[in-house]
């Protein structure tokens, strides 16, 4: 089964609500692999990289000020079609349009603090990933779980 890597981040207001382990807790119980996680302080540097695309928005403001308003779990989710199947467990970008059963719709409520961040294309993936991952803080192990879960 081909692999596939995403990025994704508990913001801060995951990390304060105690969210951390519930939602890495249910890419886990798909059996999708935490090839690399860490609890950061996101810099301003970080974040103005990251948000680029952003810039000029009316949110992009209040984006950048909570996105550093305290600590955040940024992780690497390795499983086939990750970046796709990892996006649809997030919900959409408003929770309030979120289907029901997503993160974002179980646990928040508002369009800014949506509690999680994840890469939405193959290319954003693959920047963000370097954004925040340095060579060598992303681990290549089997995961036991994938030769029951996938045919060859
Ligand atoms: N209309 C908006 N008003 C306030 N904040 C927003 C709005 N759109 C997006 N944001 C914030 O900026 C982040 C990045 O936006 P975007 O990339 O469009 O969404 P997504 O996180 O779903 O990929 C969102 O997750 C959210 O925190
Ligand atoms: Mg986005």
């Amino acid at each position: 089964m081909e692999m596939e890597r995403t990025f994704v981040m508990i913001k801060p207001d995951g990390v304060q609500r105690g969210l951390v382990g519930k939602i890495l807790q249910r890419f886990e119980d798909r059996g999708m692999k935490i090839a690399g996680m860490k609890l950061i302080h996101v810099t301003v540097d970080l974040a103005s990289t990251h948000y680029e695309e952003h810039v000029g928005k009316p949110f992009y403001e209040p984006l950048m000020k909570y996105i550093q308003s305290g600590p955040v779990v940024v992780a690497v989710i390795e499983a086939p079609d990750a970046i796709e199947q990892v996006r649809k467990m997030v919900g959409a970008t408003d929770p309030a349009d979120a289907d029901v059963g997503t993160i974002r719709h179980t646990w928040a409520q508002d369009v800014t603090r949506n509690r999680i961040h994840a890469a939405d294309s193959p290319a954003s993936a693959e920047g963000e990933i370097g954004i925040y991952f340095k060579e060598g803080e992303i681990l290549d192990y089997p995961l036991s779980v994938h030769d029951w879960m996938f045919r060859d």
